[in-house]
Parts: structure tokens; sequence; C-alpha cells
């Protein structure tokens, strides 16, 4: 284990971090392909299903995938809210279930260096949405890029997903560790993808959360599995979300399971600013 999970630091600028009220949930993962966006559009759907609004904030910037993934064409960016021509309320689409998508794309990087105007114009349209969204489920790249920390951050809950790949295990805890060491994040919630059965799904999380007990001092929360399952990667195929066309899926009735705890999770008890405080401190930070 000790050799798995190599004490090497990475250099992270530390972030701002805050209160938030729409409950704000970042799904994360520190190796990529192991089913972030997957997780989130039908944690989404499941969410809606129990009545929640939930907007979905694709934030795999650069490589933002989720319009494809569930097969919508978005006509507007945020580009279009930043340049002024449109309100953030145009440039969301509707998915399935009644999920609403942000759809991001190659513009979000520019986040980082908006001008005043253009922060201002960010923050009343955030503040003109938010009162309508229950939960902002944020879909991230992976790794520990500054964009990746920051979205870890500043929501309420991070779920990293893993899955039982030794690879997957390290590049988890590397995450984990930086968010813990450098921005003082000490709760996670794993969900374990990809798995043959429970039994796996526990194993696999017993030695990611013994090597944080052991270097980091923190104990992890297991959140739950989904189990590798076939109907999957045909519902991405078909680019929809595989609770959607598949719903009987084992994968399917597990994401359901897992929207219907998430949907018990406490209601941030904070005012009700949640969405500007998050896309201020992100257009604050570099
Ligand atoms: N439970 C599962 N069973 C079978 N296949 C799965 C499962 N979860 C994900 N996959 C497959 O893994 C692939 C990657 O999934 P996804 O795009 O959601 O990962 P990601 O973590 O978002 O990737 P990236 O880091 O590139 O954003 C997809 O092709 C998907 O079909
Ligand atoms: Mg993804």
């Amino acid at each position: 284990m000790k050799n798995m999970f190599s004490e090497q630091e990475a250099a992270m600028p530390t972030m701002a971090q805050g209160s938030l009220c729409t409950h704000v949930i970042t799904v994360t993962s520190g190796k990529g392909g192991v089913g972030k966006t997957n997780v989130v559009v039908n944690l989404a759907v499941g969410l809606a299903r129990t009545g929640k609004r939930v907007l979905v904030l694709d934030a795999d910037l650069g490589l933002g995938n989720i319009d494809v993934l569930l097969g919508l064409v978005p006509r507007y960016t945020l580009e279009h809210v930043l340049c002024g021509s449109h309100h953030l309320s145009d440039i969301i689409i509707q998915g399935p279930a009644g999920i609403q998508v942000l759809p991001a794309g190659s513009g979000l990087p520019q986040l980082t260096s908006l001008t005043d105007s253009q922060q201002l114009v960010l923050q009343s349209e955030l503040e003109r949405v938010a009162d309508t969204v229950d939960v902002l489920l944020i879909d991230t790249g992976a790794g520990v890029s500054p964009t990746v920390t920051y979205f870890a951050s500043a929501a309420q809950e991070t779920i990293v997903v893993i899955s039982p790949e030794p690879t997957s295990l390290t590049d988890a805890y590397a995450l984990i560790k930086v968010l813990c060491r450098q921005h003082r994040e000490r709760r996670f919630k794993v969900l374990v993808n990809m798995v043959k059965s429970q039994r796996d799904a526990t194993q696999t999380f017993r030695k990611i959360d013994a090597a944080a007990d052991r270097f980091l001092h923190i104990n992890l929360e297991y959140l739950g599995y989904i189990p590798f399952d076939d109907y999957l990667p045909m519902a991405v195929l078909q680019q929809k979300a595989v609770t959607e066309c598949f719903p009987g899926s084992p994968a399917s009735q597990a994401f359901l399971q897992l929207a219907k705890k998430v949907a018990e999770w406490p209601d941030p008890q904070l005012p009700k600013s949640t969405m500007q405080f998050l896309w201020r401190q992100l257009i604050h930070t570099s």
C-alpha cells in the first residue's frame, strides 16, 4: 500500500473557500475515464425523479461533453452570456427528466480572466437562476488542475469516483491528498464504479480509505457503488442516459438508489446566494 500511494507533493495554489447554499455537489476523480460524466448525468436524472430541480454544470473545461453524452446540441454557451448577447436562462438547455444543463464548452477557460463588467454580468445572471435550482451538479475533468481543486473546494459535497484499477486508486489518493493538505478539505464521499460486486466495491474502497487514514489522518465516506454494466456503453452510443433508455439495468438501478440517498442529504442551511458565491469565487480565482 505504501508503494501505491506516493507521498509526492503537487504544488497547487490555495483557493478561497466559503459557504454555499443551493446544494452544490462536485463529481471528480484522479484518473480520467472512470465514469464521472455518466455519474453526473444519471445522478441528475435520478435526483430529478425525486422532485429536485437539478442544474448540471459541465466544468470539464475544454473537454466538456455532457451535451454530446445526452445528444443535445447547444445553440449558445457561456460565451454568449459573457459577451452580453444572452441571459444565462437562454443558454440553459433541457436534458432528460427535466434536468437543466449549462453548456460551458470551450468558453470556460476565459472565466479566469474576465473583465470587471463580465464578472458583474455573470454574477447577476447566476442570481437570476439560483432560485430555480435545488441541486447544482458539477462535472469536472480528471486530475489535480486548479479548476478541479477549485470546484471540489467550492462545493458542499465532493464525490470522488474511483474504479478498481490500481491507477484509479493512486490518482484518486493524489487528488484527495492535494485537497486535504493544500485546501483543507477533509470530507470526501467515494463512489466505486465499474465493479463486479458489492464485495469488490467495499474492498476497493477500503484500500483508498486505509491510505487516507494512514497518511492523511482522515476517514473517507463510502457512498456506494455502480456495477459494471454492458448497458451503460450501449446508452452512451445512443447518446442517452442509461437511466432513461435502460431503466431496469443494474447500473440504472444503482444510480437511482444513489439519487435517493443524495436527495435525503440535509438541505444547506445557508442564504440563497450559493451560485453567485460560487461563481464569484471562480472568476476571482486564476
Ligand atoms: N458502470 C459502468 N459500466 C460499464 N461501463 C462504464 C460504466 N461507467 C462508465 N463506463 C464507461 O466508461 C467510459 C468513460 O465514462 P465517462 O465518460 O463517464 O468517464 P469520465 O470519468 O467522465 O471520463 P473523463 O475523465 O474523460 O471525463 C464510457 O465509455 C462509459 O461507457
Ligand atoms: Mg467526463
